[in-house]
């Protein structure tokens, strides 16, 4: 679970630190969301939801000139992170807020994007609800999230390294939250969308690379995920031997001069309702 204090505090601050390293991880993912976006239509007004360190924001404020896009996000370190970034682009904005309460009476959007920032709702209906009500007539939505934990090597095998915690519910806010295509199926509708549609992406996460790409790995896992939060609860032998089988399982997932980790997405995509 990763709820919405925690992007504002501490997790939204490691990610702002770690960005070229995110971006690094999603890098397949992202090349197949851009095809999508720019094969859903033209688009004036784009919203970008959770855009953290703006590289999607970015990416399709060069692509259309022609656009407005809004990156949108609840952290302030990592919209202040993407606002430096994004400063040569004259129709590109970033602004701190939560997108489940947004609206802006200067900007009806016609298409929504988020690379992974819209399974951190409290309310997952009501923020779609409300996305939809500040939208243009017929406005689209195209957005990455993760499929299961088992789907993802990155999450399952650094899972598989730490003491079994009991099952929490598996739609509470967090990277997994809609990995069920039904349950996203159903928020959507009610919150007035349709022509929902899921194509499953999997993809090669580069955990490490460069020099000493194991090293790279445990560092990037040290600030990022489901290790970094364990990292940080554990102390003396447990930490050292967690951190141990860490470098192991990094070892052995070394190829080509990289750390290479499977994971799997859907991309969804859907029009508000009439
Ligand atoms: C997994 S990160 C993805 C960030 C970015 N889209 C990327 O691909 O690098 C999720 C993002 O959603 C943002 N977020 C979570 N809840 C939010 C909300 N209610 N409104 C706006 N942003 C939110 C977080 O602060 C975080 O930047």
């Amino acid at each position: 679970m990763t709820d919405m204090t925690e992007w504002q505090g501490r997790v939204g601050t490691s990610w702002a630190e770690q960005w070229q390293r995110t971006d690094r991880s999603f890098a397949p993912l992202t090349k197949r969301l851009i095809n999508v976006i720019l094969a859903s239509g033209q688009h004036k007004s784009i919203v970008d939801i959770g855009c953290g360190a703006g590289e999607l924001s970015i990416a399709l404020a060069n692509a259309k000139q022609d656009a407005k896009i809004l990156g949108l996000d609840i952290s302030a370190d990592l919209i202040r992170a993407a606002t430096d970034r994004g400063t040569n682009n004259s129709n590109l904005s970033f602004a701190v807020a939560d997108a489940a309460k947004w609206n802006d009476a200067a900007f009806a959007p016609d298409l929504y994007v988020s690379r992974h920032g819209v399974m951190f709702f409290d309310d997952p209906v009501a923020a779609f609800a409300n996305l939809a009500k500040v939208a243009a007539p017929k406005a689209e939505l195209v957005f990455s999230c993760f499929r299961t934990p088992a789907e993802n090597d990155w999450a399952s095998k650094i899972g598989a390294l730490m003491p079994s915690a009991p099952a929490g519910d598996p739609h509470a806010p967090g990277p997994f939250a809609f990995a069920d295509p039904e349950y996203v199926n159903n928020i959507l509708n009610k919150a007035g969308w349709s022509n929902i549609a899921f194509e499953a992406v999997d993809f090669d996460y580069i955990a490490g690379e460069g020099d000493d790409p194991v090293a790279d790995a445990i560092d990037f896992f040290g600030h990022i995920g489901p290790a970094a939060r364990a990292i940080r609860s554990l102390t003396g032998d447990a930490r050292t031997d967690f951190l141990t089988r860490l470098r192991t399982l990094a070892e052995a997932n070394v190829d080509a001069g990289a750390v290479h980790f499977a994971a799997a997405a859907w991309i969804v995509t859907a029009q508000k309702s009439d």
